[in-house]
């Protein structure tokens, strides 16, 4: 069964503990939250203190995913705030300082995943397969919710699977950008396990039945 994780910046932002809610009664396990800096990413959304907030009203998986150039100079600060999951972009730093920053985030305990933008080759996470927990493809470029899906980004969920099978099996693979009832299966075809959606999933009449057919 996959796992689906609500992206919270389709939420209410005035009402995001009841939003929180919404999500939990859905039956949704995790949440995902992305953190965008306007240097990494051209948005700006939310940050730590947020993440802090939400971990007091929920106790939902809290998938942080970090579009910030960097992102090395606040894993600690993240951590304090309750995430579960922290994932960073391969291309917010340089190489030798991704590998620092996901050994930092499993050091303090939480999960470490690496996202790849739409540009950036499978291969390019061939050196740090065995040192995340989670991979993150982009089927979207980051910045913005409620873009369309990328359709050929599928090949390279197949490659970091099979890959991450003999390296690291337990890794799970996320997709995150355009997720909805149709685009899913395809995700799920190609090896996905954990499924972001946004705006579909907020927009959806029946949230619990859009969780079911996500998750099947
Ligand atoms: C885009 C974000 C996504 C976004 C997904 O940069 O990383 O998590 O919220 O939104 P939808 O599902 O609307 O594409
Ligand atoms: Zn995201």
């Amino acid at each position: 069964m996959a796992i689906i994780s609500p992206s919270i910046l389709s939420a209410d932002f005035v009402n995001l503990e009841r939003d929180m809610g919404v999500l939990k009664s859905a039956g949704a396990p995790w949440a995902h939250v992305d953190v965008m800096d306007g240097i990494f990413v051209p948005n700006i959304t939310i940050g730590i203190p947020v993440v802090a907030a939400l971990r007091k009203v929920t106790d939902l998986v809290l998938d942080v995913h970090l579009m910030i150039d960097r992102p090395i100079r606040y894993v600690a600060d993240f951590c304090k705030a309750g995430a579960d999951y922290l994932t960073v972009h391969l291309e917010a730093d340089t190489p030798e300082n991704i590998h620092k920053t996901l050994k930092m985030i499993r050091e303090s305990g939480m999960k470490a995943g690496l996202s790849l933008k739409p540009g950036t080759p499978a291969e390019a996470a061939a050196p740090f397969l065995e040192e995340c927990d989670m991979i993150l493809v982009m089927t979207v470029e980051p910045g913005f919710g409620g873009q369309k899906f990328m359709a050929d980004m599928m090949p390279k969920l197949v490659w970091l699977r099979e890959h991450l099978n003999e390296v690291n099996p337990g890794c799970l693979l996320q997709v995150d950008g355009g997720v909805d009832r149709t685009t899913a299966p395809v995700c799920k075809q190609a090896g996905a396990q954990v499924l972001v959606s946004g705006s579909a999933f907020f927009k959806a009449e029946d949230k619990a039945a859009f969780v079911k057919e996500v998750q099947a």
